[in-house]
């Protein structure tokens, strides 16, 4: 159970009925009705009361009141559980499964905790999300998909499944956009998925073998998700410089490991900002060809560039078919609409689209009938400059911030693009401490160790989300807080 908790429910103090008794028929109520089950563990008192508007000593009254009933049993640090509704005729007749147990056995890993707490602070209009991975609303192209979604409201509109790999106008649409990258890349070797994300679920599930181990940049946006991990697989960290992860470890790394797959994000790494410069990127090509590595590459910040263009994507260069190539319109477009794209030598789509068919039947159709639209309106370009001009004026906003206000606690380099800035501290932090005193003044953190265990310095810091107004309120008090630990 989360440390806070939305109730959606608040006692009213117009009822006859005294407050802590109001408060005990709701628990009764969510009990009765299954919703919380036999062993759950109940949100901590103090989360109740925030969330019902009451002062502790009546949720506690609450509480003592259905735990002499046999609504809930309390364990000493482990919380309060739900123990069943305490009657004994239906407690005699019934033999009731325990979902807690089904949740702690099912074979995908869970969010980190820390995670599972971003993850829901996000939607807390209150505060400043310092750490996060996508644009901020002003900077989606709002009016323009409203535009879209009418001139889409006027024409005949497909409510169907689609076909295994995605709309066919689509990947010939993303065909032509890929080739301004450099990727030339058929119709038949794209398959849409819903959000980079999926890509990598799929072929988590589809290409690679249990127990087999994945090299990667360390740290990575990939320990921040479970999908290699859930599915078996081993992830092993490779030591990166200023031009992207070290080949002598990689080939060192995959001859210890046996390792099946590589995966990079080569540029504006996520969450380092690093660009893997080109002659690396040729490098890495020539010793993958050569001791048979396949890599996946992940572009989801390809287009989002601030000086100047980056060095093409490595599946630009690949001319024997090695490298699966994922890219998204999360980073640049709408990651609402949940439209990504592997892109792959023919079987490995075929296989992926099988398993698609299998997981979901399909993106969603009226996403991409809007990202149809979208590519195929001319906007797509205009809108990547529009952003790279806003972006540029935040990434520099936080840079001066930073050169202000942490020049003599951390050291960080100037990200080229995408949205973050990698901030090592000079001495180590109690991140979880750092963590819960930036959220009592209302500043969501994504420190370092999301991403690499061993990341106890680092915070992920985004200029992408936050107003410029709350970023210099942020990146001031920070620092503040950092000293006084
Ligand atoms: C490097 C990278 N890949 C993939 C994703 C997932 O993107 P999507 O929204 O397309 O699933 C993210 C999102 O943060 C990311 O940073």
């Amino acid at each position: 159970m989360p440390n806070t908790y939305k109730a959606g429910w608040k006692p009213d103090p117009r009822l006859p009925l005294p407050i802590y008794r109001q408060i005990e028929q709701y628990v009764q109520g969510r009990i009765r009705s299954g919703e919380w089950s036999i062993g759950m563990k109940l949100p901590p008192q103090r989360a109740l009361a925030e969330a019902f508007g009451v002062n502790r000593s009546t949720v506690v009254t609450a509480m003592e009141v259905l735990m002499a009933e046999g609504w809930i049993e309390g364990r000493g640090r482990g919380g309060t559980r739900v123990i069943g509704i305490p009657d004994e005729r239906v407690r005699r007749t019934m033999n009731l499964p325990d979902w807690n147990a089904y949740v702690e056995e099912g074979a995908h890993y869970p969010n980190l905790p820390m995670i599972q707490r971003i993850n829901r602070l996000e939607f807390d209009r209150d505060i400043i999300r310092l750490g996060t991975g996508e644009l901020s609303p002003e900077l989606l192209p709002q009016e323009q998909i409203r535009e879209l979604f009418a001139s889409l409201a006027k024409r005949p509109v497909s409510l169907g499944y689609e076909q295994p790999q995605g709309d066919e106008e689509l990947r010939r649409l993303l065909s032509r956009e890929l080739s301004r990258q450099g990727i030339q890349a058929s119709p038949s070797a794209i398959l849409i998925v819903s959000g980079a994300l999926q890509a990598l679920q799929l072929i988590s599930a589809g290409l690679l073998e249990r127990q087999s181990a994945i090299l990667l940049e360390k740290p990575s946006y990939l320990y921040s998700i479970h999908a290699f991990q859930s599915a078996g697989m081993k992830l092993v960290g490779l030591p990166v410089d200023e031009g992207g992860l070290r080949l002598s470890e990689l080939e060192r790394c995959w001859r210890t490991y046996r390792a099946s797959m590589l995966y990079t994000i080569p540029t504006f790494h996520n969450p380092t900002g690093t660009v893997m410069s080109e002659s690396r990127r040729q490098q890495l090509l020539t010793l993958c060809e050569t001791i048979g590595l396949p890599v996946l590459e992940d572009g989801a910040y390809q287009e989002l560039w601030l000086d100047r263009e980056p060095p093409a994507p490595l599946k630009s260069r690949d001319e024997h078919g090695i490298v699966l190539h994922v890219g998204t319109m999360s980073k640049a477009v709408s990651p609402g609409l949940r439209i990504g794209w592997v892109v792959g030598p023919e079987p490995v789509i075929e296989r992926l689209a099988d398993i698609k068919m299998q997981t979901d039947y399909g993106s969603s159709s009226l996403s991409q009938q809007a990202a149809k639209m979208w590519f195929a309106s001319g906007m797509h370009l205009p809108h990547l400059e529009h952003i790279g001009k806003r972006l540029r004026e935040r990434r520099d906003a936080m840079l001066a911030l930073l050169d202000a206000h942490w020049s003599d606690i951390a050291d960080w380099s100037r990200p080229e693009g995408g949205f973050y800035v990698w901030v090592s501290l000079r001495s180590p932090i109690p991140v979880q401490r750092l963590f819960n005193q930036a959220l009592k003044h209302g500043i969501l953190l994504n420190p370092g160790v999301l991403y690499d265990r061993s990341a106890v310095r680092q915070l992920r810091l985004s200029y992408a989300y936050a107003s410029l107004a709350e970023l210099e309120h942020a990146l001031k008090l920070l620092p503040q807080l950092i000293r006084s630990r």
